[in-house]
């Protein structure tokens, strides 16, 4: 089997290292990727939103399955060319992931699917200032202000400064994008993927991310700096909660709009007073929660993808997972997120071990056999553990030997579950 995975970061190394173990032994390619893939698959250049440049490398590699990574190609239709094409794909149609390329289209099915999410309002380009002032006035404090378009989990600022709140909707509009103003939902996060093929859903474990730069939660949101698996403080059966409660509901919305979800559903929420409710979905497995997620299952990855893309999900075997917990810390490059500094040398990157290992996001090949920074997000570390103290245990050990310039990591990942410090209401 050929399989051609489409991305460049940490969650699209996991994805490969997922399905290079599958006892089936696919053949791998990956475009564009990054130096750290070579050893697991042939990398190949594309611009991941060319939709004829994609067919064409599936054409030429004879791919059995395409597996598509981000949600930019997603938003711009990769998939359906690549559908049309005749190939297998594991990714949503341009239309399905509208749930993640516009956020007041989310609203929209979750208000149809009777889904509990955040009270919105869209603040559309060339408003008034006093238009934009009456509707902060409706919302806040805590005000939370989204970007209503793709802008890399960095778009959002949530801040009980409502002078901060309308300087980020004025930088919005400025770019000519519409604002999502939300109300504040209380609760611990939760990150749920659910493998959607039709009305078919099929959830993977569930994981917390660290979306601040800086231990505590503090500093800049990024596009995660850390994520763990399982949650021991949600609540038993939560999973299948937030299954019925909202996963499957979206599903039968989209079939019933003639847009039928098929890949991965990423449902973000809060767990609030009244249970889970959306704070956002992605069209696609979330970055860095997957490299944790992944490495505790032991259903082999390549026919269960493979089940998803040819619409026979509902026949799959159950899944099977590793027992214990994963933890996966991400290595950032100074001046992460804003204006990450590239070029700097990685020492010390610890070789390959079950229970600790490292995935590669924006790096480079160095002189001789060494890699360099080439983006924000550098590495992600994975340890695994009986429980969660020793997969934390692990990872960061494994973190603590890596060298670069400059760089920086939150000490703090998965710390608040096992001090039992986060409660639902
Ligand atoms: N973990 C956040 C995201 O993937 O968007």
């Amino acid at each position: 089997m050929n399989i051609l995975v489409i991305g460049a970061g940490a969650r699209e190394h996991a994805l490969l290292r997922g399905l290079s173990q599958d006892p089936t032994a696919p053949r791998l390619h990956v475009a564009p990727g990054n130096a750290g893939m070579a050893e697991l698959a042939t990398l190949h250049d594309l611009s991941v939103t060319d939709a004829e440049a994609t067919v064409a490398l599936a054409r030429e590699i004879a791919a059995d399955l395409v597996v598509i990574g981000p949600e930019v190609p997603l938003v711009a239709g990769v998939s359906d060319a690549l559908r049309e094409a005749g190939f297998a794909v594991f990714g949503p149609s341009r239309a399905a992931a509208q749930l993640e390329g516009s956020k007041a289209f989310a609203k929209e099915v979750m208000a149809s699917a009777g889904v509990a999410t955040a009270a919105a309002e869209r603040i559309a380009p060339g408003a008034s200032s006093g238009e934009i002032e009456a509707a902060l006035d409706r919302f806040g404090p805590t005000w939370v202000v989204k970007d209503d378009g793709l802008a890399g989990g960095k778009g959002v600022v949530v801040t009980p400064e409502r002078a901060a709140a309308r300087a980020h909707a004025d930088s919005v509009l400025a770019a000519g994008n519409p604002v999502l103003l939300e109300s504040f939902l209380d609760g611990p996060e939760v990150s749920l993927f659910c493998l959607v093929d039709g009305e078919t859903v099929v959830p993977l474990l569930p994981a917390q991310d660290h979306k601040r730069a800086y231990d505590g939660d503090e500093g800049p949101n990024t596009g995660g700096m850390g994520a763990y698996t399982p949650l021991p403080w949600l609540p038993e059966g939560g999973v299948e909660r937030i299954v019925t409660e909202v996963c499957e509901p979206v599903a039968r919305e989209m079939v019933a709009r003639g847009t039928p979800y098929s890949g991965l559903l990423y449902a973000g929420l809060a767990w609030g007073a009244d249970g889970p409710a959306v704070v956002e979905f992605n069209a696609r497995f979330g970055d860095p929660e997957t490299q944790a997620v992944l490495s505790l299952l032991r259903t082999p990855l390549a026919g269960l993808l493979d089940a998803v893309a040819r619409g026979t999900l509902a026949q799959h075997p159950p899944l099977e997972w590793e027992e214990g917990s994963a933890v996966t810390v991400v290595l950032a490059a100074e001046g992460y997120p804003d204006s990450p500094r590239k070029g700097d040398a990685l020492r010390g990157i610890p070789g390959d071990d079950p229970q600790a290992y490292t995935l590669h996001a924006g790096t480079a090949r160095g002189e001789g056999a060494g890699y360099v920074s080439a983006g924000g997000r550098v590495l992600s570390v994975v340890g695994k553990g009986e429980d969660l103290a020793t997969a934390r245990d692990r990872a960061y050990a494994a973190i603590g030997r890596i060298e670069m310039a400059g760089s920086f990591y939150r000490r703090d990942i998965g710390l608040a579950a096992v001090e039992g410090r986060i409660a639902t209401p």
